[in-house]
């Protein structure tokens, strides 16, 4: 441990999607929509699933790999591993004890999972900024991963239109040039709006004792009900980061949102007065990847020269919780 704080470099990212892609005219075979309705309300034209036993763990170590090999590092390389989902094939081991085994690390290192739905990345990059900053650990991978196309009802035409399978991961470290790469980050959560995305896991009582109500482990959405929490909390809660942040709008390149719908990022560039050229978005072929959709879309805009390196992004997201979160970091050259 240490005094001074230790500036932190965002030495990698990557990300992995599933192959197989379901339209909206394949969403037609299950129920009464269109492939209009869907992409104008939501900006969504296809989404990836998982198949046969591929899952969020398998999703997550592909990314993690890659993000690994842009931070040229190895995995024994790593000293903590923080993975967020809120579809882990598993309670237990957590997501993050699976890549660590899948990853080959033979050495014992910290590895748990946090849950924080569609926030998830921003909560990781929070705490993993807290630990490189005291000296606690220094090599950190975080993995955001979800496969909700296991837990949403798919006789929920509201709610299935929606979610697309994914991971995004990101490696962390000490930088070696006195520059923080996270220069404002902030999460917060409002536990009284909790009810309007639920999924729950509750089990069964004792048989000796008085049963409990049996409740379906599927996803339930009161979609209006976010849209309306999230359009009126989300634009003032980022345009308050900048600011805490002592920077303007202005001063930062790029809007990295979670791809949740594309009206509610369309809320928040219009409240910043950002140029479609400054906004990524890649939710019409991957729909709402959860925890993932952040990475996914920080990952492949640089991949894809979609953003320029050397530039500063303003990434932000909101979750089941309901949870919010926002960072403006630098991407700097390498990191892809
Ligand atoms: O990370 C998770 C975050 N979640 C979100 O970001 C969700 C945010 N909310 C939304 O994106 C929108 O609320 C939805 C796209 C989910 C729904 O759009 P909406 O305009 O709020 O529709 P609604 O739920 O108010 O439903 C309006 C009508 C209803 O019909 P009636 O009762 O007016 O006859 C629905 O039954 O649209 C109907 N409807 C559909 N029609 C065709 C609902 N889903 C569909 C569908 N196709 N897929």
């Amino acid at each position: 441990m240490t005094d001074k704080l230790i500036p932190l470099k965002i030495a990698g990212v990557g990300y992995s999607l599933p192959e197989t892609v379901v339209t909206n005219d394949d969403l037609t075979k299950l129920y009464e929509t269109s492939d209009e309705w869907i992409y104008t309300r939501t900006g969504i034209k296809e989404r990836r699933v998982v198949s046969g036993e591929q899952n969020a763990v398998d999703l997550g170590l592909e990314a993690s790999q890659r993000a690994l090999e842009k931070a040229k590092m190895t995995a024994d390389d790593i000293d903590l591993i923080i993975a967020a989902s809120s579809a882990p094939p598993d309670l237990y081991p957590a997501i993050a004890c699976h890549i660590h085994s899948r990853l080959g690390i033979e050495k014992q290192i910290p590895a748990f999972d946090i849950t924080a739905a569609c926030s998830g990345l921003i909560y990781a990059m929070s705490i993993a900024k807290a630990y490189i900053s005291s000296g606690m650990y220094k090599n950190i991978l975080l993995v955001a991963t979800d496969n909700n196309s296991r837990l949403v009802d798919w006789t929920d035409r509201g709610t299935s239109i929606l979610f697309g399978d994914g991971a995004g991961a990101m490696v962390l470290t000490p930088s070696d040039d006195g520059v923080d790469d996270i220069i404002a980050i902030d999460i917060t959560a409002d536990g009284n709006f909790g009810h309007l995305i639920e999924l729950p896991f509750d089990g069964q009582n004792c048989p000796l004792v008085e049963p409990n109500e049996k409740r379906e482990a599927k996803i339930k959405m009161n979609g209006r009900g976010v849209y309306t929490f999230v359009a009126k909390v989300l634009p003032p809660y980022v345009e308050g980061l900048i600011e805490k942040a002592g920077m303007k709008a202005d001063d930062i390149d790029y809007l990295i949102p979670h791809q949740a719908n594309i009206r509610i990022i369309q809320a928040v560039q219009e409240r910043l007065g950002y140029s479609d050229d400054k906004v990524i978005t890649n939710i019409k072929y991957y729909g709402n990847t959860s925890a993932a959709s952040i990475p996914i879309a920080l990952a492949e805009s640089v991949e894809k020269g979609n953003v320029k390196l050397g530039s500063t992004a303003i990434l932000c997201g909101f979750g089941a919780g309901m949870t919010l979160g926002g960072a403006i970091v630098r991407l700097r050259q390498g990191i892809c």
